[in-house]
């Protein structure tokens, strides 16, 4: 099966996240050590279509380990959900004799992987990119550890001022809808309460808890919301609690997009360049149409048809320190 493999292409596709240039990087070297020939796909599945494609050297990935964002640049393209963009995609690879392609993102563009790999015989192999770490077959996604950290440092400076009023702080992170940002950067900053679409909430519990902590004379209250929690985001949850406790100082602070800038971390590096190498061997070795993840410290290769968002699932261990160290 080895070197069937001649040519690969590299994208990256959907919400962009640090780490995904320290995989391009590790693609382009694995590929070009391997003898193959590597081009970069601008913009996503929307380059693919429009023929956006450029020819990677060594050099076209020099300094860029350490990068935020993506040097291939990313789109969620419309065009190839659609059969004729997938096979306009299709006959751009193949006039370049491309044989072989690596889709760094979410389960979206894992989607969009599995429809062209049904209608046409041009492998791909997927990198969970994606800072929400919903993708089930993984410990790890690239981008998930950048986010967190960037999320603890501004609540650990909003946690400054906020103890020095005395008031009650919700800070909302993304996630779309799956609580790992929330629950991981709630802990890391010692959040009273933190808030997931894994778990239901009622906002009774929540100023109970507030009650129960104004009558210990504890004041400072920081609540960590998921952007996809079930009640609603900062700015719904403030009104919820505004209605009940009338008298409260409740100031929200919602993150945004700078979860998905900054220079990625030593973790996502790693991480990157690891599933960026094993990407290509997956490519040379005939492994095809599997996403590569990272489970106890081993790859793991699944089939990108099973690529699937996780659901519902948080440790009731986390749960329970939580509940016991916000006291
Ligand atoms: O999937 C990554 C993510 O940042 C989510 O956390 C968020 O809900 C979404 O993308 C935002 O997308 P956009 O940048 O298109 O607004």
């Amino acid at each position: 099966m080895k070197n069937q493999i001649t040519k690969i292409g590299v994208l990256t596709s959907g919400g962009d996240c640090p780490g995904m240039n320290a995989a391009i990087r590790a693609v382009v070297r694995t590929g070009l050590y391997n003898k193959l020939e590597v081009y970069g796909i601008r913009r996503g599945y929307q380059g693919l279509i429009e023929d956006d494609i450029v020819k990677m050297e060594s050099r076209s990935v020099a300094n860029i380990i350490q990068l935020g964002g993506t040097i291939l640049k990313t789109a969620r393209s419309k065009d190839f959900k659609t059969p004729e963009g997938r096979k306009i995609a299709y006959d751009n690879l193949v006039k370049r004799g491309i044989n072989g392609l690596v889709v760094i993102g979410g389960d979206g563009s894992f989607r969009g992987a599995v429809d062209f790999s049904k209608e046409y015989d041009i492998p791909c192999i997927g990198i969970a990119g994606t800072i929400d770490k919903d993708i089930t077959g993984t410990d790890f996604t690239i981008g998930f550890d950048t986010a967190v950290n960037t999320a603890v440092s501004a609540i650990d400076k909003v946690r400054d001022t906020m103890d020095a009023h005395d008031r009650i702080f919700i800070i909302e992170v993304m996630g779309r809808d799956a609580g790992y940002i929330a629950l991981h950067s709630g802990i890391a900053t010692g959040a009273e309460n933190i808030l997931i679409p894994e778990r239901k909430t009622g906002i009774d519990s929540i100023v109970n808890s507030l009650l129960e902590k104004e009558r210990r004379k504890k004041l400072v209250n920081l609540i960590v919301v998921a952007e996809g929690f079930e009640l609603g985001g900062a700015s719904k949850i403030q009104e919820l609690l505004k209605d009940k406790l009338p008298k409260a100082e409740i100031r929200i602070c919602i993150l945004g997009h700078i979860q998905r800038g900054g220079s990625p971390t030593c973790i996502d590096r790693l991480i990157a360049s690891r599933m960026g190498f094993h990407a290509v061997e997956c490519l040379m070795d005939g492994r095809h149409n599997v996403f590569v993840g990272i489970q106890n410290n081993r790859m793991n290769y699944i089939p990108l048809e099973d690529a699937v968002k996780s659901k519902g699932k948080v440790s009731e261990e986390w749960m329970r320190i939580v509940k016991i160290l916000a006291s």
